[in-house]
């Protein structure tokens, strides 16, 4: 077995990037390129599973691009590319398709959340998405997948077609089974107006999410209304974890200030959320506006971003052919 460690994941290209998909994506997206080869893919077919516009997907898969590489990710040293002009992602969903079970897909509870109430009209693509996704990890035979919270389950079930695979077509190890890398501190950024939600780009409200080209002005106005809590902040973590809304914006600051929980509950105990919300909204600023201005920049020039796409395709078609060439033999296609 080739033990080499790879780095995979992807973002679907469906609109303003927002804080969750940052913290909970981006930033490690970022920090792992320092150590280890990153693929990093704009999942153009998953967002197809919802209806898109054609043209608002053609740009939204360049302005994730650009998101990409305006939080640090560096074209030269992470391969970026966009889905569905690899081939192979494709086709290996299809034999996983007939690899996964109807039972495991059945228990994928983010189906259940976008589908609602009435499944009967989610598309087919939405209910096999999963199988996809496994596809694009084990296409390049990744071992490490960096992803928020919400993903923990998919990712469980690649681990389980890996295996299945290697037991059925008798290949021990021929898939590594991926590890999910998911953030100790910030795994699941909640939305700003109900904090048993995630924050989301699909949530109807825009004052439930920071998104990466707010202006300072939008962040200041969401940061003040958000949801918070009528008493002063509590000195200890048990009783911040009862207040989930004021818990979220807590972390959020503890992520972004680099400071731990303990730390910023000593600094803000007592005092009333108008003072966390002031502090917040300041570092939020500093950090996202700089980000949202170079996404801008890079958005006027969208020849750079086809440029990246296009080198990063050829770069990716090389390993996912030669990886296809060996899983087509061992299922016994010629
Ligand atoms: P997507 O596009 O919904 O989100 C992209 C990444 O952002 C993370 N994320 C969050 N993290 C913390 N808090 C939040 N509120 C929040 N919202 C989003 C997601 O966990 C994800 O890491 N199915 C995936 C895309 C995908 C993929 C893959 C990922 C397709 N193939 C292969 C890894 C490997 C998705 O829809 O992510």
């Amino acid at each position: 077995m080739n033990n080499k460690k790879l780095v995979f994941s992807g973002v679907q290209p469906t609109g303003n990037l927002h804080l969750g998909n940052y913290l909970g994506a981006l930033k490690n997206f970022v920090s792992l390129q320092k150590e280890m080869d990153c693929i990093y893919c704009v999942v153009d077919l998953h967002a197809l599973t919802v209806f898109q516009k054609p043209n608002d997907l053609q740009n939204n898969v360049l302005e994730t691009v650009a998101s990409f590489v305006a939080t640090g990710l560096d074209p030269n040293k992470s391969i970026i590319f966009n889905q569905s002009a690899v081939s192979g992602h494709a086709e290996l969903a299809w034999i996983f398709n007939c690899v996964s079970r109807v039972g495991w897909l059945n228990r994928m509870t983010q189906f259940k959340d976008k589908a609602g109430s009435d499944k009967e009209k989610a598309s087919v693509g939405l209910y096999i998405y999963p199988n996809l996704m496994a596809a694009d990890i084990l296409l390049y035979k990744a071992t490490h997948v960096p992803v928020g919270a919400d993903q923990k389950q998919h990712l469980e079930l690649s681990r389980d077609i890996a295996q299945k695979f290697n037991n059925d077509f008798n290949c021990k190890n021929f898939f590594p089974l991926p590890e999910p890398l998911i953030s100790k501190n910030i795994s699941r950024v909640m939305s700003l107006r109900d904090a048993t939600k995630k924050m989301s780009k699909s949530e109807e409200s825009d004052y439930s999410r920071i998104n990466l080209k707010d202006s300072a002005d939008e962040i200041n106005k969401k940061i003040k209304k958000a949801k918070s809590d009528s008493s002063s902040i509590p000195d200890n973590l048990k009783n911040l974890e009862k207040k989930p809304e004021a818990y979220n914006l807590i972390n959020i600051y503890s992520e972004i200030s680099k400071k731990n929980l303990d730390k910023v509950l000593k600094e803000m105990s007592g005092k009333e959320y108008s003072f966390l919300k002031n502090k917040l909204a300041e570092i939020l600023i500093d950090e996202i506006i700089p980000v949202g201005k170079e996404i801008k920049k890079l958005l006027s020039d969208k020849p750079y971003l086809v440029q990246i796409l296009k080198k990063g395709t050829e770069k990716a078609n090389i390993i996912a052919e030669e990886n296809l060439k060996n899983i087509r033999e061992k299922v016994g296609l010629i």
